[in-house]
């Protein structure tokens, strides 16, 4: 009798073992270019967050200090570091999702597009390590001039031989992050309860926040629209002038980044998660790449919800976006053309 209970205990007790493990067995997301001003806080924003279990970081100069810093903070994540050309394979290898923050801020005076022949070839790298060696990862691009180095990204993996439109993503969370939280001050609302989708791309006049459809309804004239429109477009830039040389935005893009991260796992999970804007490969308008609201699911993209519905004004300002936007697509192309 005694040797029965004793062998039912332990049968329960290997099955909560195997459930435990099997909850816990979520993500391995990579960082590319962990070790710099966004890499930082964002691999600190992963390493809290449940569904990531391990965290593969990679930036050229060595990462182990600040993995073994990390790698003790008591949640279930596991911190790999690694460093180095050789490296980045590794970090990317077996990874489900790949954030790609590598690369140069701008200094003050500064477009982002400044920024595309240095940060160009570091994407196009990357992009094509994870075509190669994790051709199933999604791929969040941070790296500046975002407008242009997703089309690169995506260049990149076709001439590797894998590219699904469907797993790579600019990320413009950022964009809607600093709408939520200047509308939240204008309406004396939380910025978690504004909802407001920003479409385009990402830099200046491609930024488009659709005011018409905030929810809840914004409250001001047209005015007052204009100097918000303006201060989301231009938010990068005041960063970068109160930064005075030290760089751009990194802790508020970390965030944006994470909270972009976490969508995408929420989707790989099968799990609900309200849709969240990301530049992406699109039919949308007449740009090859356009930041519209998406739904995601287990092989990325589910839903593209495409232009939500727009007043006058703004489907002005989307003309003048798509514009802007045909003409960064076509030097991402154009760029990876000459690299064949
Ligand atoms: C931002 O929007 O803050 C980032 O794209 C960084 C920059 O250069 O503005």
């Amino acid at each position: 009798k005694c040797r029965l209970f004793w062998q039912l205990c332990q049968a329960t007790t290997n099955q909560i073992q195997t459930q435990t493990q099997t909850q816990t067995r979520q993500f391995r997301v990579a960082v590319i270019g962990a070790a710099g001003g966004i890499g930082q806080p964002l691999a600190l924003l992963l390493m809290t967050n449940k569904l990531v279990t391990e965290l593969a970081l990679h930036d050229l100069e060595a990462t182990k200090g600040f993995g073994k810093d990390l790698s003790h903070i008591s949640t279930v994540c596991k911190v790999k570091p690694y460093f180095g050309e050789d490296g980045m394979k590794k970090a990317i290898k077996g990874s489900h999702i790949v954030m790609i923050t590598a690369g140069m801020p701008r200094k003050p005076g500064q477009t982002r597009d400044f920024l595309f022949d240095t940060n160009g070839p570091i994407v196009a790298r990357a992009a094509c390590l994870v075509s190669h060696y994790a051709p199933k990862a999604l791929v969040g691009i941070i790296t500046n001039p975002v407008n242009a180095v997703v089309v690169v990204a995506a260049e990149a993996m076709k001439q590797a031989g894998s590219y699904d439109p469907k797993r790579l993503f600019g990320v413009t969370t950022l964009d809607v992050v600093r709408a939520e939280k200047f509308i939240g001050e204008h309406m004396d609302v939380h910025p978690y309860e504004i909802r407001i989708p920003v479409v385009g791309g990402h830099a200046g006049t491609t930024i488009v926040p659709i005011f018409s459809q905030c929810q809840p309804r914004f409250k001001g004239d047209k005015k007052c629209i204009a100097s918000i429109v303006k201060r989301i477009q231009t938010g990068g830039d005041e960063v970068v002038r109160a930064k005075a040389g030290k760089g751009s935005a990194t802790l508020s893009m970390a965030y944006a980044a994470a909270r972009f991260t976490n969508a995408l796992m929420r989707g790989l999970k099968g799990k609900s998660c309200a849709p969240e804007c990301a530049y992406v490969e699109s039919d949308v308008t007449d740009a090859p790449f356009f930041s519209t609201p998406l739904t995601f699911g287990r092989k990325g993209i589910k839903k593209n919800h495409g232009l939500p519905k727009m007043n006058e004004s703004e489907k002005k300002q989307v003309k003048v976006a798509v514009e802007a936007l045909k003409q960064s697509a076509a030097k991402g192309v154009e760029y990876m053309n000459k690299m064949r």
